[in-house]
């Protein structure tokens, strides 16, 4: 979703800003813009479309090229279509103050309606633009210092923002203040770059100032200030970005999801070490520790997530049951936070993001501490306001996820779901024997991954047999059932081939009126107590003619009969099976979707962190 950049230094600062915002292309976004500070004079490049076409239009512009202090932003549109006068940064009328902005002013119509009495023009539909005439009607004509007057403006506004300022009366300032939208300092040598996302500020420094709700920070050349918007002084510390640059690169993938996809074997890895004690045979984690009283008590789960994670959600309602035999149930956070959830003591609100931005997972963490949960985060993104608003949490250490589809980060998810719910078991009922079987099973998951990504090849052929079949259902029991919805949910996202999971039996209820000569159906079809009725499925949709691609279990060749395609898993205890048998579905998403000539990483309409509600 909509990234912001911006740079103080003695670079030149479209380079920076530019470079920046490729960085944060993979969050997903429909036009761009750029805004530098050179000669006492605000210069101002938009564009619908791509970050080149913005470079492009800056090429050879002397005045944005001599500037060392500028803002930028890639915008996803919410309020007004994508087009250039929508696009930020916004200017204020005389063109002295410039604003970005990433996510939404509520009051927008109240506060328009105020400028306009007051003789304020509108030159773009957005809610951001109120922003800046704001900033500028509390500025006085550059009177006031602009730190003062993006206080005054704040106090007006309800709703969320993450934001970062320039003017022209003070060319050598930027004011960023935060609240509900992430914000990153990154302090460099004799530099400062601000950015809502890690990823843009890497290559300069891995020293960041994480600002927190309703904090700003005045930047100029000399230094940093750190206050609350009340201008009450907070003293930030630095602390150090976990991630590489090599890490954000793409290496020799052709795009950073199959990058994702391969590197599973190494991310489960990073979930697993340090977590399993194969010498004593227990799970250990540390995240866990400080409120391991508390966790005794838990007599109900909740897990609530969006999208991929919501998938692993429904993983993990199966995994708390199974092994820690604690009633589970899965909400969309979307759905969490207004339906007046019911927590009672002992109920313990699980909290999956890869981001640890998502604006309707944050939303529901709030909802549920308010209402007196016991909430853990299970997140990827180190320092994430998720992470960091839980009370406490296991990090997925699967290492940057730039592709929008989530792929690798997905099964860090079920492994952290699988060794909390082996800690909590252990701690009830579970037996020693059977916690050191999970244990050894674990371990051997990414070798088993391994296996199944050196199939790759044979999956694109299956890939490109039906790729141009606009239909597809993917079905699967228990378990699987989740991950039927997932391989749907992958091949919908980066192909725009339109796909349905199910649970299998429900096919009969409905979707098998869609079945037709040649609709292909993927069912997921591991060895687990399921299996023979998953076959009678099978069977009914090849009585109806659709082709049927399976993804079994090593040596299942009774399958091969009824099957077109099959597609093979190693064998693993069942609560372990989805981490293996998502995997075929990610490959099979990702060739149809490069056959089919689509964006991968950036697919049309989508974002990678969704921070507006
Ligand atoms: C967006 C992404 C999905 C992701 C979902 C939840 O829709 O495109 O890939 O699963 O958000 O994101 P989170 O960061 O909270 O896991």
């Amino acid at each position: 979703m909509c990234g912001i950049v911006g740079y103080v230094g003695q670079k030149q600062a479209s380079e920076v800003l530019i470079e920046g915002l490729k960085r944060l292309e993979y969050r997903g976004y429909d036009s761009a813009g750029l805004c530098v500070c050179h000669g006492g004079r605000l210069n101002l490049v938009k564009t619908a479309g791509r970050i080149s076409a913005l470079e492009e239009k800056i090429a050879g512009d002397d005045t944005i090229v001599a500037g060392t202090i500028g803002i930028a932003h890639t915008r996803w549109a919410t309020h007004g279509e994508p087009n250039e006068a929508n696009a930020h940064p916004h200017l204020d009328g005389p063109g002295k103050i410039a604003l970005v902005h990433n996510g939404i002013i509520e009051n927008y119509v109240t506060l328009k309606k105020f400028l306009q009495d007051k003789g304020y023009e509108f030159r773009s539909d957005t809610d951001t633009e109120v922003l800046v005439h704001l900033v500028s009607e509390f500025s006085r004509g550059g009177e006031v210092a602009l730190e003062t007057a993006v206080q005054l403006a704040l106090a007006e506004v309800s709703g969320t923002y993450g934001l970062v300022v320039i003017s022209a009366d003070e060319p050598d300032k930027l004011v960023a203040a935060r609240r509900g939208s992430p914000l990153i300092l990154g302090v460099g040598t004799d530099e400062y770059v601000i950015a809502s996302d890690a990823s843009a500020i890497l290559e300069h420094t891995a020293n960041v100032i994480y600002l927190n709700d309703n904090e700003m920070a005045v930047v100029s050349r000399d230094g940093v200030r750190t206050m609350t918007i009340d201008n009450v002084p907070v003293s930030k510390e630095i602390q150090q970005i976990e991630w590489s640059l090599e890490q954000i690169a793409k290496g020799n993938y052709e795009h950073f999801m199959l990058k994702e996809i391969m590197e599973q074997p190494q991310s489960a890895s990073q979930a697993i070490t340090g977590r399993l004690d194969l010498r004593e045979m227990r799970v250990v984690l540390g995240g866990l520790t400080e409120i391991s009283r508390e966790l005794a008590k838990v007599r109900r789960i909740i897990i609530t997530s969006c999208g991929t994670a919501w998938h692993a959600g429904l993983v993990g309602e199966f995994i708390f049951e199974e092994l820690a035999k604690i009633p589970t149930e899965v909400e969309y956070a979307s759905e969490f936070r207004y339906r007046n959830p019911i927590i009672e003591e002992g109920t313990c609100v699980i909290v999956i993001s890869q981001s640890g931005e998502t604006a309707d997972t944050l939303a529901a963490v709030r909802e549920a501490k308010e209402k007196g949960a016991l909430t853990l985060g299970f997140v990827n993104v180190v320092g994430s306001t998720i992470a960091r608003e839980t009370d406490a949490g296991i990090y997925l250490h699967a290492g940057p996820e730039i592709g929008v589809a989530s792929t690798k980060a997905f099964t860090s998810q079920i492994i952290v779901e699988i060794l909390t719910a082996l800690m909590l078991g252990r701690g009830r009922f579970m037996s020693q024997s059977t916690m050191e079987q999970y244990i050894r099973e674990l371990d051997a998951i990414p070798e088993k991954i391994t296996k199944i990504l050196e199939q790759s090849d044979r999956i694109k052929e299956i890939a490109r047999t039906y790729s141009e079949r606009e239909n597809w259902l993917f079905l699967g029991r228990g378990y699987h059932y989740p991950i039927a919805l997932e391989g749907a949910l992958k091949l919908k996202e980066i192909s725009y081939i339109h796909a349905e999971g199910l649970p299998a039996a429900e096919m009969k209820h409905g979707p098998i009126a869609l079945i037709n000569d040649g609709m292909p159906v993927v069912f997921v079809a591991p060895r687990c107590e399921t299996y023979e009725k998953v076959l009678g499925n099978i069977e009914e949709v090849r009585a109806r003619k659709g082709k049927i691609i399976c993804v079994a279990t090593e040596g299942d060749t009774d399958i091969e009969k009824l099957a077109d395609h099959v597609i093979y898993v190693p064998d693993a205890p069942v609560p372990l099976q989805p981490l293996l048998t998502v995997v075929p579905l990610q490959l099979l998403a990702y060739h149809a979707a490069v056959i089919r000539g689509c964006s991968v990483d950036k697919p049309r309409n989508l974002a990678k962190s969704v921070t507006v509600e």
